[in-house]
């Protein structure tokens, strides 16, 4: 044969070969272009090839490399897709196809270890219903029917319930309940959503997330309350956290108290975030008004508590540095994926 002809027989035999599995695609691959490969050793023979016609024979061969390597590409590629078709047994040597495995919602993992650090020091975990009645979310909690406090929760409320069942404002309603159905001592923590019939924005929804906290039994002090809040803060944010109380006022503590923390993006020297005050505003808490025991049936005359509010996706931007609270309830992947491996933790 001469060097024309063996060429269009290397040509036919490219353009003939299938490869079920990556060993041939590889013995394609050593057998054309290989150092013994046919197509290499054609390309050896041009130097035998007379001056003149090294020109023409030079781009007929380099053609033939061109089909030979582009042939190995579309075998690999028949094998990729085949592969993926058939599962793992496809081809065991393929690289493993790393799928997108997901992961918990960033407020579901903040959510998770405030339940943690409270878990640890014996709280259990209630709770009860997101449309809820008026007792429970205001009246047993001695907001009067009129008060203006109810303004502060305004919410949403259900058709046909007659003006008395509403999407609870807060936790507290879970522990109410709690409250009527069990005696002190009572130690436990209310995760939830809860609504408010607020404008959105970047500070504000009309559905947030709660864990609120409540402990009843004999002499319970409010330096207990101080000394479980700090606990919990240096348990999430760091043991250099410092925590201050500021008078407040909620219908069903008293005394109340807003609770601030040393700002996690400063460090507390004063920085936008905590508005240059180095504190920054975390939860309320107070000790369980008398009244409201008794109208969950527990004697206040023997027993005593406190109580305890706060917003998970306030915790989750201070540990995560979230500028906008609407981010977290857009399902945007590429917010949601920066908190797959926990590398934003503070
Ligand atoms: N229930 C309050 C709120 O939602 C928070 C709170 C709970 C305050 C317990 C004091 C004591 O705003």
């Amino acid at each position: 044969m001469n060097l024309g002809e063996r060429i269009a027989a290397v040509e036919a035999e490219i353009a003939a070969t299938v490869a079920a599995d990556a060993r041939a695609v590889e013995g394609f691959r050593v057998g054309m272009l290989g150092r013994n490969g046919k197509v290499t050793l054609l390309l050896d023979e041009l130097r035998h090839v007379p001056k003149e016609e090294k020109r023409e024979w030079g781009q007929r061969l380099n053609q033939l490399k061109q089909a030979a390597s582009a042939r190995l590409e579309e075998l690999k590629g028949a094998l990729a897709s085949t592969a993926t078709a058939q599962g793992p047994e496809g081809d065991a040597t393929r690289p493993a196809l790393t799928g997108h495995a997901g992961s918990l919602h960033p407020i579901s993992m903040v959510r998770q270890r405030i339940t943690d650090v409270f878990a640890r020091i014996g709280y259990t975990v209630s709770q009860g219903p997101e449309v809820e009645d008026d007792r429970h979310n205001f009246g047993a909690l001695n907001f009067p029917a009129d008060h203006p406090a109810r303004d502060m929760q305004d919410t949403f409320f259900v058709e046909g319930g007659g003006g008395e069942l509403a999407l609870r404002t807060h936790t507290s309603s879970v522990q109410v309940r709690v409250m009527e159905n069990s005696q002190p001592p009572i130690r436990t923590i209310s995760p939830g959503r809860v609504y408010r019939n607020e404008a959105i924005s970047a500070r504000a929804h009309c559905m947030f997330h709660q864990v609120e906290g409540l402990y009843v039994d004999r002499g319970v002090s409010f330096a207990e309350l101080k000394g479980t809040l700090e606990h919990f803060v240096r348990s999430m944010f760091g043991p250099d956290m410092k925590i201050r109380l500021r008078p407040s006022y909620f219908p069903f503590t008293e005394p109340s108290a807003e609770v601030d923390m040393s700002c996690t993006i400063c460090a507390g020297k004063g920085c936008p975030v905590c508005k240059g005050s180095g504190w920054v505003e975390i939860m309320g808490c107070g000790m369980v008004d008398p009244a409201v025991l008794t109208n969950c049936g527990i004697d206040p005359e023997v027993y005593s508590g406190f109580a305890f509010g706060m917003g998970v996706e306030r915790i989750a931007q201070l540990l995560y540095r979230v500028p906008d609270l609407r981010l977290y309830w857009e399902n945007d992947v590429r917010f949601l994926d920066q908190f797959t491996d926990g590398a934003f933790r503070a």
